[in-house]
């Protein structure tokens, strides 16, 4: 019966990847600091695949890369506002090093969005003025990172009562229990 569940945050993050402005296109992502305190930021879902692995773009300077290859262990955060649906998936990431992949979704990419890849100095350096933000012509710090799902929390807020399910991954496939929402 809990399947359903799982077929339906399958379902959504399915359309999130495809549909424009879809709730759950975008997640906070939820990593561990250097200094072990939590660090959190909005990201757009790019790919999801049946197994429930994850795929996210960024620039491999960002606080996040040096952050997950220090300790992969990340959390998602995903809100359906319509459907008062929260999705909170906690998994192991990774940075993608295939070369041959990293090219072809990089050519699939936009001259505009490309710049979020390409600015001279890295993400979250000082700019004395906003206009100082120049970009690179020849080189680019396109990142994937892959999120590979261990539990999934669905929440279901209801008029009458709310609902909470987890859903645990293992190597023969996956357990839920219902849970005090
Ligand atoms: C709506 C929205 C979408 C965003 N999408 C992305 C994204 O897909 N990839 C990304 O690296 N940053 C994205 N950002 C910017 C991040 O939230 C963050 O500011 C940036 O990646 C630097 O994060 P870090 O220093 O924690 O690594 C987005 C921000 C917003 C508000």
């Amino acid at each position: 019966m809990t399947n359903l569940y799982l077929q339906e945050i399958m379902s959504e993050l399915k359309l999130a990847v495809t549909e424009r402005n879809h709730p759950l296109k975008f997640c906070v992502l939820g990593s561990i600091g250097s200094d072990n305190s939590s660090q959190t930021r909005i990201i757009g879902l790019r790919k999801i695949t049946n197994n429930l692995t994850l795929t996210f773009y960024t620039d491999e300077r960002s606080n996040k890369v040096s952050q997950i290859l220090k300790n992969p262990n990340v959390s998602l955060l995903f809100y359906h506002p319509e459907k008062k649906m929260q999705i909170k998936i906690d998994g192991k990431a990774s940075i993608v090093k295939d070369q041959d992949l990293l090219k072809e979704k990089w050519l699939n990419i936009n001259s505009e969005s490309k710049k979020d890849y390409t600015t001279t100095k890295a993400p979250g350096s000082i700019l004395e003025n906003p206009s100082e933000l120049t970009f690179l012509k020849e080189k680019n710090y396109f990142c994937i990172i892959e999120v590979k799902t261990k539990t999934v929390e669905y929440l279901k807020l209801r008029e009458t009562s709310h609902f909470k399910v987890l859903f645990n991954k293992d190597i023969n496939g996956w357990t839920s229990q219902f849970l005090v929402p």
